[in-house]
């Protein structure tokens, strides 16, 4: 039963939706766990690019079925509109499954996101202000509204009223308006008329898919420095992101998982505040920023760019028990010069720490070793052999530091700029 799970293997944006792209051309059936519309999967297919932020990513290859498993928090226009865009796009829209059980962004989640943001100033966590965070509460503190309620509008009617009233002090107290709730109720109602087709249980249709021996894919979504628990506290999501999370996420147990790969960039980006060994200010990060196109797909947020975080990879290798790495945008390091990459830190009383500690990241100090760098433009190059031997060689000194092979390399957005090691269900 070939079941893989694609992670992110730094602070997001490594490139996750190409890779689930290629892989779901083998897929069945390809499912998001985790998060919501804070993801954006940017996939250049045949020049045009298409930004998916709830649908998998495998919803461009024509064949799969697309699941949005129980561990997400949806919003129900972002989905509607993008499954108009699959319409539009003849890229059959019923192949769309939604868990009942995954759970409603209200309008005034992305609210209170917004306001609180603004009310913390320098201390902001630089969320996406999709209402991730706040749906997410909602849900631990039992008081959320899920998919399958949307379709009931009685229960919908009561659920929301219950639930606005829990947040209107914390509206209250951040200046904002609270919002009308018969004008929710009513159009969440609607929605959840739109969606009645698409939803079901999702965790009996993946039991049945492996029980058939079809092959599944798990698209994670943001990586593993912002997941909840493990990441970068508190500058993180609000969701377990790690291939861990796939399980309670999707519905299936952690012995149906065959492989996981982990997707890490070349050098490493973040969007958002939190600390960032690694990061390039000045010039150097601009140029990196520049020729690496970093600006977020959700967002629009210029991404600070920096050198590749072994530290960071390392933990993610280790906490999401990844079988392999691909590793992507390795054509944006041509013609910068030499290349760092960080092996460790080190603390001011000289500690070394090999993985990122649980606090205190700031304070420590990247030691990095240069390796050559190359000229040549990788966006031709077709197989491993193609790559300049420096290009080579750096790809070499990732798998010994972060202890993992190298299954993939990108050298570019388009799903031909692909240099294939090994095949992922194979
Ligand atoms: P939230 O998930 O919108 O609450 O944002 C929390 C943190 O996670 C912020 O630093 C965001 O920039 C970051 N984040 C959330 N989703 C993504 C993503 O898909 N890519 C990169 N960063 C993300």
């Amino acid at each position: 039963m070939p079941v893989v799970c694609v992670v992110g293997a730094q602070w997001g944006d490594e490139g996750k939706g190409k890779v689930v792209d290629l892989y779901a051309q083998y897929a069945d059936v390809v499912v998001r766990y985790g998060g919501g519309a804070n993801a954006g999967h940017t996939l250049v297919v045949g020049g045009e690019k298409v930004v998916l932020h709830l649908v998998p990513s495998g919803a461009l290859q024509p064949r799969a079925q697309c699941v949005i498993g129980q561990g997400t928090v949806l919003d129900p226009k972002v989905l509607l509109d993008e499954i108009d865009e699959l319409e539009r796009r003849d890229l059959a829209p019923e192949r769309v499954f939604v868990s009942d059980r995954a759970h409603v962004v209200l309008p005034h989640h992305k609210l209170i996101d917004g306001l609180r943001e603004a009310d913390a100033g320098a201390g902001a966590i630089g969320t996406t202000k999709r209402g991730i965070g706040p749906c997410y509460e909602d849900k631990v503190a039992r008081r959320g509204i899920r998919i399958g309620d949307l379709v009931d509008a009685k229960t919908l009617g009561e659920r929301v009223r219950a639930n606005i009233e829990a947040w209107r002090p914390v509206i209250a107290a951040l200046g904002g308006e609270v919002p009308d709730v018969d004008a929710i109720v009513q159009l969440y109602a609607e929605y959840g008329g739109r969606l009645r087709p698409f939803i079901t249980d999702t965790a009996k249709l993946l039991w049945d898919a492996m029980k058939d021996g079809k092959n599944v894919l798990l698209e994670g979504a943001q990586g593993a420095m912002l997941d909840v628990d493990h990441g970068t506290y508190p500058y993180v999501t609000s969701s377990t992101v790690l291939a861990g999370g796939a399980c309670a996420g999707a519905g299936l147990g952690p012995t149906a998982i065959d492989r996981v790969v982990g997707i890490t960039k070349a050098y490493t980006t973040r969007v958002g505040g939190g600390p960032f060994p690694t990061e390039l200010h000045g010039e150097d990060g601009e140029r990196l920023r520049k020729a690496g196109n970093e600006f977020g797909a959700t967002t629009g947020r210029p991404r600070r760019c920096g050198w590749l975080d072994i530290p960071a990879l390392r933990f993610a290798v280790q906490i999401n028990g990844m079988s392999e790495l691909a590793v992507t945008k390795l054509d944006i390091l041509a013609g910068l010069g030499d290349i760092s990459i960080c092996t460790h830190y080190e603390g001011r009383d000289g500690t070394r720490y090999d993985t990122p500690p649980y606090d205190g990241l700031e304070d420590l100090t990247p030691v990095y070793e240069k390796l050559p760098g190359w000229t040549e433009d990788l966006t031709k190059c077709e197989t491993i052999d193609d790559l300049p031997d420096n290009a080579r060689s750096y790809i070499r000194r990732i798998e010994e530091l972060a202890d993992a092979k190298v299954g993939m390399v990108s050298v570019g957005a388009d799903r031909t700029q692909t240099l294939r090691l090994r095949d992922p269900f194979g």
